[in-house]
């Protein structure tokens, strides 16, 4: 069993339910999971005693990359989150519209990779209403606690 922690920033409420199916997903295979929202958390210590931090961002701009608002201060801190050595895995939600589909999962994956953690899984990126994207979530869950 792992202690999972899945930590989100949601404007619209779509990648916070992309973070409920998920959570779901993992306690049904057993795991321990918590989830709070990006503005809710504090920087400091946040992977300690996780084996696996799940973050979940949208992602808002138009010629530049902006992170969803809350997940920002946190973004800002990341260096604090004792992300060296840790396992975390990166998804959000977006529309292929956008210069930069996405780009909140690219840039939260650049900068923990930078950081020494290492992301497992791949990048989910989901465009539109992720209610379409129910299979593509549980085929990327499972793929992600695989390599817990
Ligand atoms: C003003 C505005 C800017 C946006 N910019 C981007 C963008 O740069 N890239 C992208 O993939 N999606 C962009 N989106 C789409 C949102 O990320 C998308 O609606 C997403 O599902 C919102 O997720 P949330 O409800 O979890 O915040 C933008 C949407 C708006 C309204």
């Amino acid at each position: 069993m792992a202690n999972i922690y899945i930590v989100y920033g949601s404007t619209t409420g779509n990648t916070e339910w992309v973070a409920g199916q998920l959570e779901a997903q993992m306690k049904a295979a057993g795991h321990s999971v918590s989830k709070a929202k990006a503005g809710d958390v504090s920087a400091d210590g946040l992977c300690a005693g996780k084996d696996l931090v799940v973050f979940g961002c949208s992602t808002w701009g138009e010629d530049e990359i902006e992170l969803q608002e809350d997940f920002v201060p946190l973004f800002e801190a990341f260096d604090k989150i004792g992300a060296k050595g840790a396992k975390a895995a990166v998804f959000g939600c977006g529309d292929e519209d956008y210069k930069f589909f996405c780009g909140a999962v690219d840039a939260i994956t650049d900068k923990l990779g930078e950081l020494g953690a290492t992301v497992v899984g791949g990048k989910l990126k989901i465009n539109g209403d992720p209610d379409g994207a129910k299979d593509a979530i549980k085929t990327w869950g499972d793929g992600v606690l695989a390599a817990v």
